[in-house]
């Protein structure tokens, strides 16, 4: 069984049991088709192809980064971004913890007021840089990079900046390359077979997490274990491959819009990871779900109306915790002004359930079809489960649709036209 738990319950009067069995051929065809591709599927075996030597130097660089910097300021765009600030909220403490190192991310905004407030606030702070590009000239984080590099350079002189940054980028190619040969920056490596949103794996991500105090034996360790069950289990059993063919046939079926609901803050950023994944590798051709996500309780109270009574064309996936890492009892109050002591005992945990619980009545009330991937608490382990479940199921599920999961040519339309407007 799958370390993700899947219950799809309350999508059942939707889908026939045949309409879904047709699946289980569809997902072998889809799993060879997968394996066969020589582009970018590099991710599916990465967990189990750990290259030891740029592990064990992202490592060491974590380990000095930790000993000689207050702050790491990642500076990347999409794939290069998200999912090691995911992962970061996943496992870090809500609020500051004095001994762990800030990690700062830039790079995904041009926003002036950003940047010149981060310059301020380092003015005063011991930072290194992770720049972090596959093709090595994306504008926003390059922008943000040549602003940052210069207060680096300027605090500390040439020589001991360019120690202080380590680039994440292609093995050969690209300016961000080509700078760090000129400049001796350490250099971590992208691979060729793996794109973007598919390089939470690789140093991409596991540079700021290993520095923000993440175990990354451990998270890899996660991705294996799944990716041992995603391939050899049977589709009965496979919550990934089942979770991928539920989305085609519910898309199929009029669902367009698939929203992510969690009712952690430390899950928020995840569903931006997931919104980037399975946006830009299934939204093509005229094709594909729109992924949003939902942060609950707060958006019940505002988006939860569209949920129970808006178009009819959204299905719900929650993805929740069965036991959060830490918890909180709600004591008895003498007075009872507020009339709450009927929650006396009670966890605040458990009430979270509920709202879980009456949620997914009340939005299956909504005839809005909604499942449930359970994952046992925030963890290394966990998080690496995680990963690696919505990046395989996000292959299979823009296979069956027909169209290529490793491209963006959408985006890179915006790109070619911010470089002639600004070059005009
Ligand atoms: O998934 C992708 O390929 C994109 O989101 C890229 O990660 C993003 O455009 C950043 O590209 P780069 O790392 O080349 O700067």
């Amino acid at each position: 069984m799958s370390n993700v738990k899947l219950d799809y319950e309350n999508v059942k009067q939707y889908i026939k049991d045949e309409e879904l069995n047709k699946y289980e051929i569809k997902t072998k065809l889809a799993m060879s088709e997968l394996k066969q591709r020589n582009d970018f599927t590099g991710f599916i075996d990465l967990p189990n192809k750990i290259d030891k030597k740029e592990f064990e130097n992202i490592k060491t660089y974590a380990k000095e980064i930790k000993e000689k910097a207050q702050v790491l300021v990642v500076i990347g765009i999409g794939g290069s971004y998200l999912g090691a600030k995911a992962g970061i909220d996943f496992l870090s403490s809500y609020f500051p913890n004095k001994n762990n190192i800030e990690v700062i991310f830039a790079g995904f905004n041009l926003s002036g007021t950003y940047l010149k407030e981060l310059v301020a606030y380092l003015e005063k702070k011991d930072f290194y840089i992770n720049i972090i590009s596959k093709s090595g000239g994306t504008l926003e984080p390059a922008v943000s990079f040549r602003i940052l590099k210069e207060l680096l350079e300027k605090k500390y002189g040439e020589k001991e900046a360019n120690k202080r940054i380590i680039a994440t980028t292609d093995k050969q190619k690209g300016i961000l390359k080509e700078m760090s040969k000129e400049k001796g920056y350490r250099t971590l490596v992208v691979p060729d077979d793996i794109g973007g949103r598919y390089s939470v794996l690789t140093a991409v991500g596991l540079l700021p997490l290993a520095t923000s105090g993440a175990n990354i034996d451990e998270l890899i360790q996660g991705a294996n274990d799944e990716r041992k069950k995603i391939w050899s289990e049977k589709f009965e059993e496979n919550s990934c491959a089942k979770y991928a063919a539920i989305r085609q046939i519910l898309y199929l079926k009029g669902k367009e819009i698939e929203v992510m609901s969690s009712f952690e803050p430390n899950l928020r950023f995840f569903g931006e990871w997931w919104k980037q994944l399975f946006g830009e590798s299934e939204c093509k051709n005229g094709r594909g779900l729109f992924p949003a996500s939902l942060n609950l309780s707060s958006d019940l109270h505002s988006l939860g109306q569209l949920m129970q009574e808006g178009r009819r064309n959204i299905f719900e996936t929650f993805l929740v915790l069965k036991k959060g890492n830490k918890d909180i009892k709600i004591n008895k109050d003498k007075e009872n002004k507020d009339k709450l002591n009927y929650l006396e005992n009670k966890s605040v945990n458990y009430l979270n359930q509920v709202v879980h619980s009456a949620t997914k009545k009340a939005h299956s009330s909504g005839l809005v079809p909604n499942l449930t991937l359970t994952i046992e608490k925030e963890n290394s382990y966990n998080l690496g489960i995680l990963f690696y479940f919505f990046e395989m199921a996000c292959a299979l599920s823009a296979t069956h649709l027909g169209v290529n999961p490793f491209d963006q040519p959408g985006v890179e339309e915006y790109k070619k036209n911010i470089k002639e407007m600004l070059r005009r």
